[in-house]
């Protein structure tokens, strides 16, 4: 599968209301989401043929292109079923969804006023994000040189195509000095997240993490402390300093591809790949299985 480029991969790609052969799926070079970076996105896990929270991601799909001054065409009832109807299309029980709205190619410039607003919707099998053998021994993080920018820089609570420039640069960077990922501090040079996945630390049985004020409150984040509080582990949101590294003990990261994700290092700190980060873990990998998958064992 790595071997296979993802543009010639099988199946349909759902655009724009059509469910298109997977290599038609194709754009003109003057869009203006290209040029511009006027996309916004969604990433999905189904799990046993049912995408995990679809709701709450087709809902944050359409704030993200409120937040950068757009419509989307479809209603969340509409972009739901297509997901839905385009899994099964596919037959995959496990697999990714990544649905993406754009401002098309009907005018260049930066103001776009009157631009089409395209949707599509692909789905593929990923497995996982993280290298698995690596993933269970915790993965290894570099401190990146770019920061989350300041919310009235970027609209931060957009999951927008735009933001993630700086999560390839620092993930390349990262990559370059052999670490998996990159964790950025935000513009005042407190600890963020990851490129892809937020970050949770653990001292003395409590949770932290960084209360998400210029960055995705991702699904998963939000999942995962509901998962800590019914275990009764505290959690607690707060600013955390670069200098505090030093003193957790366990940290992982959440997100839809990364899961539950312990690190066993971040530069020169390190951590213990522990009992809470991977109860966690298991709890997650437990919660995103559908209700009828667990019935029926
Ligand atoms: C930059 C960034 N932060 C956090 C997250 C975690 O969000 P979620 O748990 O909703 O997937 C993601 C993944 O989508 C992400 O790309």
């Amino acid at each position: 599968m790595a071997s296979v480029p993802f543009d010639q991969l099988d199946g349909f790609i759902w655009m724009n209301g059509a469910f298109v052969p997977w290599g038609d799926a194709k754009i003109h070079v003057l869009t203006h989401g290209l040029h511009y970076a006027s996309a916004v996105f969604e990433g999905e896990r189904a799990y046993g043929g049912e995408i995990f929270k679809l709701n709450e991601h087709t809902e944050r799909l359409h704030e993200s292109a409120r937040l950068l001054g757009f419509k989307i065409p479809y209603s969340v009832a509409e972009l739901n079923d297509a997901s839905t109807t385009l899994l099964k299309k596919q037959g995959f029980q496990d697999a990714y969804v990544r649905p993406i709205a754009w401002r098309g190619s009907e005018q260049m410039g930066v103001s776009a006023q009157n631009n089409r607003i395209n949707v599509a919707i692909a789905i593929w099998q990923w497995p996982s994000y993280f290298d698995p053998a690596q993933k269970l021994k915790g993965i290894r993080l570099d401190v990146a040189e770019w920061r989350r920018p300041d919310p009235r820089t970027a609209p931060s609570r957009s999951k927008a195509a735009g933001l993630y420039m700086i999560c390839t640069m620092s993930k390349h960077a990262a990559e370059a000095k052999g670490y998996a990922d990159a964790m950025m501090l935000d513009w005042r040079g407190q600890v963020a997240e990851a490129t892809g996945a937020n970050i949770f630390f653990v001292k003395d049985g409590k949770i932290h993490t960084p209360k998400p004020d210029c960055f995705l409150d991702g699904i998963t984040r939000r999942t995962v402390i509901g998962l800590a509080k019914d275990r009764g582990l505290e959690i607690i949101e707060r600013a955390i300093l670069p200098e505090e590294l030093e003193g957790f003990e366990q940290c992982f990261l959440t997100g839809t591809a990364a899961e539950v994700t312990p690190v066993s290092e971040i530069g020169p700190y390190r951590f213990e790949v522990g009992e809470i980060a991977k109860n966690l873990m298991n709890d997650y990998s437990i919660a995103v299985q559908p209700k009828h998958a667990i019935a029926a064992e």
